[in-house]
């Protein structure tokens, strides 16, 4: 058989290119936009979270600080009193191409720009700098919004919870901008969203939105969520339909911009209580609004269920089917056994440091729903890759397929199908990506682009580690389970000239990292491993130096004569030291007894 080139690759790769999704706080702790540089590339995404007094986003040029520039990127004015819980308000926008964009908050009651509140995305390293734009909004004119006041450009979007404390709408008097997107997520058990008039509670609206009902299963969140956008000032009311139960007459009511005298939201659930049963809704849903599961629109429905495909976790079809070759899990196995069961098989076990869960720190014994929604879909993901790699390496080298690419791209497709199985714990494949995107580059150019930004992607995460590791190219990067207190000193100590706040960690003295350790002179043993070496640091005394190994592996050995110290049988890798003044604490209790360090060191 042969096929087109669209019917494999393309369709599974270009559904892998994801763009970068950046996360930006806009004042927290203090006046400024954390972080103040954003190096992005073209689709990428970035999204702002509002937190204390009432900040924007707005974009500026260079020369002209804190005044918008014409039809420019703005957020519209988010207020909010909480110093760390983020605003449900978030504004996303989608990066277009590398030239720098100039952003400050526009707030002008305090003069934020003037006083540093500036932000860039690819801001140049020298000449017109981040600095230089800051220094030139110290001493701009006061700051002005753009025109109308209403977002621009990017998403700005408020999140509702429906249903998930009870009968009610989360939050329930919404007060946004036009121009806004309002996302309801639905908790269980069976909620709608439907449009009444203030005069008609419970009652659907000619003309109005519905979501239909959203059936949730317990202890979730639906993947389905309902978004409408906000287009004029008129007040906008809604109700839940669900009729068992009464959920519109027993509260469940919200409004969009009403007003604060007269017709009040207060005045609306009033009137709801008494309105006539059954609830009403349209038996054709969404109207008014769009449906998305996981990124996919649901374009029509009974307004009573989701299509089958629609449901909890939906949207698997595509999942090929497992030959008989490999004993992966199937790609759509629903749930993750717990860590540590004799249920998590043997293969990604021997991955991750044995069936036991790492005897040293203090794992919580269960996930939160969404962190287990997280986990599964990452799972469900790297399931699907090496499926696909796995089968379509078979096929091509000796099945269906054969003689269908070069064999080059064969072999690459194995070596990537190998490095998913072989990875599939730590998605680390900058290897296998880079050797392949060389390959592909001699008779597939059109593909570099697609794969290269997967490289883009996990050389993010690795170039961290790297960094850590003292700028070597790390050979299998890692992350490792230091404790925080750890981790904290390790970064104030190397890369922090100073730090304008008070961090609290536990064992620490305000902002001052530990004394530092340095590991020298290792001496390897006939297998090639490190047996011995020297550690120095200022102090004496009777010391131990802890090693910290990736998944949670603690060994103490005994500070000697001439500080040398015995390294424990068998270690290899990343692995982080720490010297402290007691032998056998846990982890979680390392932090009262550092010496020095810490220091990573590769074995
Ligand atoms: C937020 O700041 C803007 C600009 O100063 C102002 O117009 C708006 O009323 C403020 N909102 C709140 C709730 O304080
Ligand atoms: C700030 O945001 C939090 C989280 O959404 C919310 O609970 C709080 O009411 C907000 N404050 C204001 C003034 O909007
Ligand atoms: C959700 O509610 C609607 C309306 O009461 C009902 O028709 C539908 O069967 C319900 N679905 C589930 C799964 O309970
Ligand atoms: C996992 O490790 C155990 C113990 O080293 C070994 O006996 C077993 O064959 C390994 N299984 C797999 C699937 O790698």
């Amino acid at each position: 058989m042969r096929f087109s080139t669209g019917t494999f690759l393309p369709l599974t790769l270009v559904g892998l290119a994801q763009a970068a999704h950046h996360q930006v706080t806009v004042g927290k702790g203090g006046l400024k936009f954390v972080p103040e540089v954003v190096k992005a590339q073209k689709h990428d995404t970035i999204t702002y979270t509002f937190f204390a007094k009432n900040h924007s986003v707005a974009q500026s040029s260079f020369d002209k600080p804190c005044q918008p520039l014409d039809g420019a990127i703005f957020s519209g004015f988010v207020p909010n009193d909480s110093q760390d819980v983020a605003s449900r308000t978030t504004f996303t926008m989608t990066v277009e191409d590398d030239k720098p964009i100039w952003l400050y908050c526009s707030q002008p009651n305090g003069d934020h720009c003037q006083k540093g509140m500036v932000h860039a995305i690819n801001p140049p390293e020298t000449g017109n700098t981040i600095e230089a734009y800051k220094e030139k909004a110290k001493d701009a004119p006061k700051s002005t919004s753009p025109q109308g006041g209403l977002p621009k450009i990017g998403r700005r979007e408020i999140a509702v919870d429906v249903g998930k404390d009870g009968l009610k709408f989360v939050p329930s008097d919404i007060k946004e901008p036009v121009g806004t997107f309002v996302k309801f997520n639905f908790s269980p058990k069976n909620h709608s969203v439907v449009q009444s008039t203030f005069d008609k509670p419970c009652q659907f609206q000619e003309h109005g939105f519905s979501s239909g009902h959203i059936p949730t299963k317990e202890g979730t969140v639906s993947p389905a969520t309902f978004n409408i956008e906000i287009k004029d000032n008129k007040p906008i009311w809604f109700y839940c339909a669900q009729p068992t139960g009464n959920h519109c007459q027993s509260g469940m009511v919200g409004s969009i911009n009403a007003p604060t005298e007269g017709n009040t939201l207060a005045a609306f659930i009033e009137k709801a209580k008494t309105a006539p049963t059954p609830s009403t809704i349209e038996t054709s849903a969404p109207l008014g609004g769009i449906i998305l599961v996981n990124g996919k629109e649901v374009k029509t429905f009974n307004g009573n269920e989701l299509p089958v495909e629609f449901r909890e976790g939906g949207g698997q079809s595509t999942t090929p089917s497992a030959t008989a070759t490999h004993s992966l899990p199937p790609a759509s196995s629903q749930t993750l056994p717990a860590w540590g069961s004799p249920d998590v098989p043997d293969y990604f076990a021997n991955k991750t440091g044995g069936h036991n869960k790492p005897k040293h720190w203090n794992w919580a014994d269960k996930l939160s729903p969404s962190a287990s929604a997280f986990l599964q879909l990452h799972l469900q993901i790297e399931n699907l890759i090496t499926h696909l790699l796995w089968e379509a390496y078979l096929k091509l080298e000796d099945g269906d397929w054969k003689g269908v690419y070069p064999q080059t791209i064969t072999a690459s497709i194995g070596a990537w199908a190998a490095q998913s199985i072989l990875h599939s714990a730590t998605t680390s494949t900058i290897g296998a990506l880079i050797d392949i995107s060389a390959q592909i580059a001699k008779e597939d150019p059109f593909l570099v682009p697609v794969v290269m930004t997967q490289v883009g992607a996990k050389s993010r995460a690795a170039g961290v580690v790297n960094m850590m590791r003292n700028h070597l190219a790390g050979v299998a990067p890692r992350e490792i389970g230091v404790p925080v207190g750890l981790a904290w000193s390790f970064v104030l100590g190397k890369y922090v000239e100073s730090c304008p706040e008070e961090v609290k960690v536990e064992g620490l003295e305000g902002n001052k990292a530990w004394p530092g350790v340095k590991v020298a002179k290792v001496e390897t043993g006939e297998d090639g491993l490190a047996v011995r070496a020297e550690v120095e640091y200022e102090g004496s005394g009777e010391h131990w130096v802890a090693w910290i190994g990736p998944w949670g592996e603690l060994e103490y050995s005994k500070v000697e004569e001439g500080k040398k110290v015995g390294v424990p049988k068998g270690w290899t890798g990343d692995v982080f030291v720490v010297v402290v003044d007691r032998e056998g604490v846990g982890l979680g209790e390392i932090g009262k007894h550092v010496v020095a360090g810490p220091e990573q060191v590769w074995l």
